[in-house]
């Protein structure tokens, strides 16, 4: 078998679309502009590459956006104080700060001190909480963009037997919590799971977000199955920096019946969903309906 490719390309093209449609709504019949402020600490280049083209896809949206850039040695205090200013500004409706942060912060004391309802992340301990116990949430961006995707290849995902490799708090714990939702039969696996490829092989649907090169290889794939690759990993191949997931795309993409391609899955997702929770949070704040289909 050769599995289908799920574009993550294309499919986040389609909803940065209806998230510019929904703020053109709010502009012209509201008056309202969504703002989304995304605060970077220190000089990480990577993390640099994202808030770029954050920035530039926020105002592709239509949306205002709002960088701050702190040195690595700022106080937290002073991080603190500018996360209350943007807490206090009505024209900011979502807040993301950058992680990792510098070793000298407390980073869950920072992302807990963000206005939940302005938690574009969904990180807040409030957030995690309501996500947990089913209640409306600000859904972490990544396992909602991998959940949009289930849905739109699969329908209902009720009764399937859901296997999540990680237990990050970032994807795997809220991706299990989403998943637990749909009322799929959820495991979570990581890295000191016993006979982690056979627990694989139950998978209706397998969501790797492990954080290694290649992993899960097509011997652990049930045939049919929907696959899932969360992973972004750096390797040097023949003399070349090469971009893979946590899955070995060759032998995987035999057995499964879908499957995500890196580049071109997951990641696109994260940042098209990261729009739509800033939609939704303003949306929210203003007591408005919100826009179908890209939230939970
Ligand atoms: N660093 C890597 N991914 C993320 C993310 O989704 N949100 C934040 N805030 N920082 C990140």
């Amino acid at each position: 078998m050769t599995a289908r490719i799920i574009d993550g390309k294309a499919f986040a093209a389609r909803v940065r679309g209806q998230v510019a449609e929904g703020v053109a709504r709010l502009k012209a019949d509201h008056g309202i502009t969504p703002g989304l402020a995304v605060v970077l600490v220190g000089e990480d280049p990577a993390s640099e590459v994202y808030v770029r083209n954050k920035g530039k896809q926020t105002l592709e949206a239509g949306m205002a956006s709002f960088e701050y850039k702190l040195a690595a040695d700022t106080p937290e205090a002073d991080l603190l104080a500018l996360i209350a200013r943007l807490n206090a500004d009505p024209a900011v409706n979502g807040i993301l700060v950058q992680l990792p942060l510098p070793g000298h912060m407390n980073a869950d004391l920072v992302i807990n001190a963000i206005e939940p309802g302005k938690d574009v992340d969904g990180f807040h301990i409030l957030n995690v909480g309501l996500l947990g116990t089913g209640q409306k949430a600000m859904v972490p961006c990544t396992p909602l963009g991998c959940l949009m995707m289930l849905r739109d290849h699969l329908g209902s995902l009720s009764g399937l037997n859901a296997v999540v490799v990680g237990r990050s708090n970032i994807v795997g714990k809220p991706m299990a919590q989403l998943l637990l939702a749909e009322s799929c039969t959820v495991t979570v696996a990581h890295s000191r799971t016993r006979d982690l490829a056979s627990v694989c092989r139950g998978a209706d649907i397998l969501v790797a977000a492990v954080g290694r090169p290649e992993m899960i290889t097509g011997d652990m794939v049930k045939p049919g199955a929907t696959v899932i690759d969360v992973g972004i990993n750096r390797v040097e191949r023949d003399g070349k920096t090469r971009l893979v997931g946590d899955v070995d795309f060759a032998s995987a993409s035999e057995v499964a019946g879908a499957i995500t391609p890196v580049p071109g899955g997951v990641g696109p997702m994260t940042i098209a969903c990261l729009l739509a929770n800033t939609l939704t949070a303003t949306c929210r704040a203003h007591g408005l309906p919100e826009p179908e289909g890209l939230a939970v």
